[in-house]
């Protein structure tokens, strides 16, 4: 079933492409799908673990710890996708989680 007004998000390190509502926190909208192109932690800013960089397109964030997100990430697009919200299609990559890299 097509999702009306969606964001299509592309998380290109996954290889992963699925449509989200707008308006919708990125990281619970990818959830009801059941998609896994993001990890998913605490889905409430505390853990980090669903640190994205956006390559294209618009979104807002609500605050973001600057333990997880410095002002010069925020600045570069990276962003907490539990708190993200697509505005447009979205082109991104996943797995920032400091302790993965
Ligand atoms: S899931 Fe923990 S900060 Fe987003």
């Amino acid at each position: 079933m097509a999702i009306e007004n969606a964001c299509q998000i592309s998380v290109t390190n996954r290889q992963q492409v699925f449509k989200v509502p707008k308006g919708e926190p990125l990281l619970m909208a990818m959830e009801k799908l059941n998609q896994r192109a993001i990890d998913v932690g605490c889905r409430g800013g505390g853990c980090g673990l669903c640190k994205v960089k956006v390559l294209q397109g618009d979104y807002q964030t609500k605050r973001m710890s600057k333990a997880h997100i410095s002002e010069e990430e925020a600045a570069l697009g990276f962003a907490l996708a539990c708190r993200l919200t697509p505005l447009s299609d979205l082109e991104l990559e996943s797995d920032h989680f400091p302790l993965k890299k």
